[in-house]
């Protein structure tokens, strides 16, 4: 609908994770380098993010990066008791015909990691949303995979994803035997309102944009209201182009944003969203 109004080729803001519209700038491409380092070193790492901040996005480029090389399992939903989450590991790493009790399942995962290792490959497990893991049975777990080890090295590379209160959780001295594995840890920090600006462009122009459609005032306004959150500047942004081609405008103005943040549901809770709405009120 608002695609022809604005010259696009398809939606530039949709909240699925596409690696075509993948935006690195010097935080995300120093994220992907340590990440990837950690791989190569077989290394226990950990990436924490505000929730939308682009942290399964990420672990989607590395595995593209990384290639064929590695077998990649992803666990999306790690919310599963010990025994559980070993089946699913063992599903994930390519275990055929997982058995039931976790002593089992961790000889046949033990097993897979050193057939892989002699095929000349690896293993790259990475746990997505590990802030939801119930308790320290399956971190325990995980724990016990990073201990399957050759002399020269360690037979898999997991990578723990989560929101910023993984991170706290992980700190408990309970955890120290865990954390104390952890040799790569990083922490995407939201978009400046230049890097929100030059995200904002990428994506038009992936969308078959040739032009700028937000002018400066707009972006400051996206900016403040998501937080620097490129999942909330997506949701803005739709509805920002939607405002501006009610209005017939040319560009989408700080006026279409002002008019977007009015009731818009999704950021109420952010920060900035106050502060932003509070400049808004000020300008008026
Ligand atoms: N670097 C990026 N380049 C392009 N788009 C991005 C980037 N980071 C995030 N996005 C956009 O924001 C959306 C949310 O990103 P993603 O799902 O990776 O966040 P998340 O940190 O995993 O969120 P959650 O905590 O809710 O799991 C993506 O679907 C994508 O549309
Ligand atoms: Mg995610």
């Amino acid at each position: 609908m608002y695609e022809g109004y604005w010259e696009l080729s398809e939606k530039p803001f949709r909240k699925t994770p596409d690696p075509r519209y993948l935006f690195l700038n010097e935080t995300y491409e120093e994220a992907l380098e340590r990440l990837l380092f950690a791989v190569e070193e077989m290394e226990l790492a950990l990436l924490t993010g505000e929730v939308g901040s682009g942290k399964t996005l990420l672990t989607r480029a590395l595995v593209d990066r990384v290639g064929e090389r590695y077998e990649a399992g992803m666990i999306l939903n790690p919310r599963l008791p010990p025994r559980q989450f070993l089946q699913t590991v063992a599903v994930e790493l390519g275990v055929e015909e997982p058995r039931f009790h976790s002593n089992e399942l961790l000889d046949q995962i033990h097993e897979r990691l050193l057939a892989l290792h002699e095929q000349d490959r690896a293993a790259l497990l990475i746990v997505d949303e590990a802030h939801l893991i119930p308790g320290k049975a399956t971190f325990e777990e995980i724990r016990l995979l990073t201990n399957f080890q050759l002399d020269d090295g360690n037979l898999i590379a997991v990578l723990l994803v989560g929101q910023p209160e993984l991170r706290g959780r992980l700190r408990h001295r309970t955890y120290r035997a865990l954390t104390q594995r952890v040799g790569v840890s990083f922490d995407l920090v939201p978009l400046s309102v230049e890097d929100t600006r030059a995200y904002l462009a990428h994506r038009l122009t992936v969308a078959g944009a040739e032009r700028m459609l937000f002018d400066d005032e707009a972006i400051g306004r996206l900016h403040a209201a998501a937080a620097g959150v490129p999942r909330l500047l997506n949701h803005l942004a739709t509805q920002a182009l939607i405002e501006g081609m009610a209005r017939g405008a040319e560009a989408v103005d700080g006026a279409a944003v002002a008019a977007v943040l009015q009731d818009d549901f999704a950021t109420e809770g952010t920060t900035s969203r106050k502060e932003g709405a509070l400049l808004g009120a000020r300008k008026k």
